[in-house]
């Protein structure tokens, strides 16, 4: 077992020099400033590689990532990132990112005991526990995933609760957060649809985000029924 990881030195060489060549002049530029107009919130899971999914370069993304994307009020980590993001680089647009089948998710969906990071995901289980009638309406196999969409709708409303939000759109700059959910199946992004570019959209653009996420859900459940239902009616 390599105990330097040199493979990853390695790697990371033949990368700069495919990047110079294919772009001379590429990492001195870079130098000079970043200019990002993105700002991604999203899961530290290692199956959701931020730039990648987007095909953006070093300097067109800006990135935090912890367990289950959260923007927790109180989290200087995540504010901090938020304030750099919308103050000195003056993103236009804040994307909370989550996914289909999080295990952050997962365990909190599921009561499931990991340690220290059950206090994390708690955050989670509080928003399971406000929509816990419609989740209890769904059966097993899409709870998860419904939880994942609740969960960037609350934790993009966070977002444009945060004083750095409010004071831009106060200020008049063009912020605009949006929530978008990522499929682990298929590599695909898919838009939530809760977009926001000021303070007095946020009730309805999260309402009627939420609409479209319940709808969906239950137009799920009730094929998942039906299947299941057939799978269960005696053959003629
Ligand atoms: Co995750």
């Amino acid at each position: 077992m390599s105990t330097d990881l040199q493979e990853l030195f390695q790697n990371n060489r033949q990368w700069a020099a495919d990047t110079e060549a294919r772009e001379p002049g590429f990492f001195t530029r870079l130098m000079q400033q970043q200019k990002p107009q993105y700002l991604w919130i999203g899961c530290a899971d290692s199956r959701v590689p931020a730039n990648a999914l987007v095909g953006l370069l070093p300097g067109e993304l800006f990135v935090h990532r912890n367990v289950a994307n959260l923007l927790v009020h109180s989290d200087l980590n995540a504010l901090s990132v938020v304030q750099y993001a919308v103050d000195a680089l003056q993103v236009s647009h804040i994307i909370v990112v989550g996914h289909s089948d999080c295990g952050g998710v997962h365990a909190a969906m599921t009561n499931q005991r990991a340690g220290l990071v059950d206090n994390w995901l708690r955050h989670v289980q509080d928003v399971r526990d406000a929509h816990e009638g419609f989740l209890a309406g769904l059966q097993e196999s899409l709870q998860v995933n419904a939880l994942v969409e609740l969960n960037v709708l609350e934790q993009a409303r966070n977002v444009c609760r945060t004083t750095v939000v409010s004071d831009a759109w106060h200020r008049g700059q063009t912020v605009v957060v949006h929530g978008w959910v990522y499929g682990l199946h298929n590599g695909l992004l898919e838009d939530l649809r809760m977009t926001v570019d000021s303070a007095d959209q946020v009730g309805l653009a999260y309402d009627t985000a939420l609409a479209l996420v319940k709808q969906r859900y239950r137009r799920l459940q009730a094929q998942h029924g039906a299947d299941a239902l057939t799978a269960a009616a005696p053959e003629a």
